[in-house]
């Protein structure tokens, strides 16, 4: 249905789009307009090619806020949700210590763990684990209870979390958890690297997300920050563009979004993502969602039809499963039959260590897919599976 919208290899059934999904062309496109006709550097040139890629770069900046439900001056070019999340941990923290806090499901891809791992080391900042179901379900009891007894201890809170979780792809209550931190007077991140293609976040404090998985390029990503703290927030990278005056031996940083954004920034990248948020708009986003569900939908059914079991049935995007194979050899031999899926621990070590030994397999859907991809999946799968029995009958 939407196949053609990309510039498809038809040899693939890709349902990897949780790891990366497939660049729309007009994305590509748009990159290019870049490229041919407007290629000079921004916020430095007097000549009109500098002046129209700056228009270009800061109109790109607006979309990509809006489609976060953020304003232009609120949002931060970076390099994807990763970086995003590390320049909140090196920047809004840099002077955080013992006396605050750190709130973090223990079920989060490593992106969102390491740099408050980090932050503890560095600094001895305290983290706080947060409970969570075999579904990726954070529990909100165990939520309100760690906040309210560590009310008078940490002085300055952070609660940081996935909306959708990358291996269950379950969707966290975020209303609910959102009210918890305004109660408790924590800060709210939102790691939206699944889940920004169908939501918006206007109630958090910072929202984290890259373009990679909506359609868009690698390597361009973006904090949304709340513009009362991030007038608070201290550069953590300087450079050129950060920067008002210069004297031997000091610096006055530039105000707003422009002392995050150090040296030649991904001008095309930026012209992509925007282009992003513009094809899941004209698509539309819930119809996108519907779309991506359906096809889950679909996935559940040949996965436990096969005796395997799904992780959480209710994701809008993504088929994990559990078989009694290890989950990267049948990855691996789901490749071998052009249907790209990814097998492991998926950058999620410490909770799918707790719901498998031999790791999880993850399909995830996307607007590429169609039912022909359906098919190939099931064929394969039912392939994979005879092989690994065959092979360990033997052993
Ligand atoms: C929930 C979550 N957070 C963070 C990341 C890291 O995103 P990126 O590789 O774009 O920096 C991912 C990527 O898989 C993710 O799924």
């Amino acid at each position: 249905m939407f196949k053609d919208l990309f510039h498809n290899n038809d040899e693939w059934a890709y349902f990897d789009n949780a790891a990366t999904s497939p660049t729309a062309t007009s994305v590509i496109n748009s990159e290019y307009k870049y490229y041919e006709k407007m290629r000079a550097n921004i916020h430095r040139s007097p000549h009109e090619l500098g002046q129209q890629a700056t228009v270009a770069y800061e109109n790109a900046r607006e979309t990509v806020a809006e489609f976060a439900g953020f304003s232009s001056p609120e949002c931060i070019f970076t390099r994807g949700t990763t970086e995003s999340i590390n320049l909140l941990a090196y920047s809004f923290c840099s002077d955080w210590g013992k006396d605050d806090g750190i709130y973090v499901p223990s079920c989060e891809h490593h992106s969102n763990m390491l740099p408050w791992i980090e932050l503890q080391q560095r600094q001895g900042v305290k983290i706080y684990w947060l409970e969570y179901d075999n579904n990726g379900l954070i529990d909100l009891d165990n939520l309100q209870d760690v906040l309210k007894s560590t009310q008078s201890i940490s002085k300055r809170k952070l609660l940081t979390l996935a909306h959708v979780g990358n291996v269950s792809g379950i969707e966290q209550p975020l209303e609910k958890i959102a009210y918890f931190a305004k109660t408790f007077d924590c800060y709210l991140h939102v790691d939206a690297a699944q889940s920004i293609k169908y939501h918006t976040y206007p109630k958090a404090d910072f929202v984290s997300f890259g373009a990679h998985k909506m359609y868009g390029p690698t390597g361009i990503g973006a904090l949304c920050v709340d513009q009362k703290l991030l007038e608070k927030m201290k550069p953590w990278q300087v450079g050129g563009g950060t920067v008002d005056r210069v004297t031997i031996g000091n610096a006055v940083y530039s105000e707003g979004v422009a002392k995050f954004e150090a040296g030649t920034p991904n001008i095309a990248g930026a012209l992509g993502f925007a282009e992003s948020c513009n094809f899941l708009t004209d698509i539309g986003r819930e119809k996108a969602k519907e779309y991506s569900k359906e096809i889950i939908q679909e996935l559940n059914i040949i996965v436990k039809g096969l005796n395997c079991e799904v992780v959480n049935e209710n994701s809008d995007c993504i088929c994990s499963f559990i078989s009694e194979f290890d989950a990267f050899d049948v990855a691996s031999l789901l490749g071998s039959q052009n249907v790209a899926v990814r097998g492991g621990n998926l950058c999620a070590e410490p909770y799918v260590k707790r719901i498998s030994k031999k790791g999880v397999v993850r399909a995830s859907s996307g607007l590429i897919n169609d039912e022909k991809d359906v098919k190939m999946f099931k064929v394969a799968l039912q392939k994979s599976l005879d092989t690994l029995t065959k092979n360990s009958n033997k052993e």
